[in-house]
């Protein structure tokens, strides 16, 4: 069995082994920028395991595993600039390093390049790892789309939010794992499966990357702490503050959420003490641990799963 590392290096290797044309470097160099730039490369590591343990090769699934990394890759560039973020992965975005257009027409680029790479998929299953990674594309616009509409709404429901981030989110953790299953053609019934562990564990991952855009640590996490809380995301923890608020302390977040007169850090320290006062840091891990058990769920009686058991349970460790 292979070591998180070992799969992260061949994975690495891979994304390195992409060539693009050097011309026009004004949208090419933003590519190999953002991709150059870490990250934990979980949907590629999803899929290699899930292909690995349905018994194909590492091989065959590669070039879909890239693919998906860059299809990701691509999505937060668009990501930043929607929801203003400046910094990423410790570094400026792509948008402040260059420009709004940049980062437009460059993620253009890679969401056709991922496309080129799932393209040189085995042929025998070219066909279903297609469909699915197109109709996975178009869940994480209509995703990205409710997730901006809630901004502007507050009366936001948990199932909504669920949704929404089971589309921007949890979809592609599921498409790299039933995409390595495909490769492998495992029965569909574990491709299946295998499908709505990452589906789950995709929901855990979200619900977690929102607590850590509260609770995380600069340094580790990577993004700016509190943008979510600029932005009036409608998260599990804001759509839970609001719902456990008394009226004070409902008047108190509609007034750091809406009025335009306070200062950015006072709204999110603001907003932040709310959370902590009505237990919100203790509700939100409780959520997250309820979708990381449901994935478990979706595995426990499939043979040789557990790389895939370990690889989920350092994901919910996670501080970036
Ligand atoms: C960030 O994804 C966007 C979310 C879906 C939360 P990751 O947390 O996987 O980002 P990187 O690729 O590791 O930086
Ligand atoms: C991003 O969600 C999901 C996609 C990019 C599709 P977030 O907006 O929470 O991701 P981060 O926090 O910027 O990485
Ligand atoms: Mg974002
Ligand atoms: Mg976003
Ligand atoms: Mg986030």
């Amino acid at each position: 069995m292979r070591t998180t590392q070992e799969y992260l290096d061949i994975i690495n290797d891979a994304l390195l082994a992409v060539s693009y044309p050097v011309e026009p470097a004004g949208l090419y160099d933003p590519v190999k920028y953002q991709l150059d730039m870490g990250g934990k490369r979980v949907r590629p590591l999803l899929a290699l395991l899930a292909c690995e343990m349905c018994g194909g090769s590492i091989a065959d699934v590669l070039p879909a595993a890239v693919g998906i990394e860059i299809f990701h890759n691509f999505t937060l560039l668009h990501d930043d600039v929607m929801d203003k973020a400046d910094i990423r992965r410790g570094r400026p975005t792509v948008h402040k390093a260059w420009n709004e257009n940049v980062a437009i027409l460059s993620g253009d680029a890679m969401q056709i390049i991922s496309y080129q790479m799932i393209g040189k998929t085995p042929s025998g299953v070219l066909k279903p790892v297609f469909d699915l990674f197109s109709a996975t594309a178009l869940q994480i616009c209509e995703g990205q789309q409710y997730d901006m509409d809630f901004e502007e709404r507050d009366d936001v429901t948990e199932d909504e939010y669920i949704d929404m981030i089971r589309l921007k989110t949890a979809v592609l953790l599921g498409c790299a794992l039933k995409t390595g299953a495909y490769v492998a053609n495992a029965p569909a019934e574990t491709a299946d499966a295998l499908y709505r562990f990452g589906e789950n564990l995709g929901l855990a991952f979200q619900l977690q990357d929102d607590y850590l855009d509260v609770y995380g640590e600069p340094s580790k996490f990577g993004k700016k702490i509190g943008g979510d809380i600029l932005n009036n995301k409608k998260t599990y923890m804001l759509i839970s503050a609001m719902r456990l608020a008394n009226p004070e302390q409902l008047a108190e977040l509609n007034r750091l959420l809406n009025s335009a007169d306070v200062a950015p850090d006072d709204k999110i320290a603001g907003v932040t003490a709310l959370y902590s006062a009505l237990g919100i840091d203790r509700l939100a891990m409780e959520k997250i641990d309820y979708y990381y058990r449901n994935a478990l769920a979706e595995i426990e009686n499939m043979s040789a799963c557990e790389p895939l058991r370990l690889f989920a349970s350092e994901l919910m460790q996670r501080e970036s």
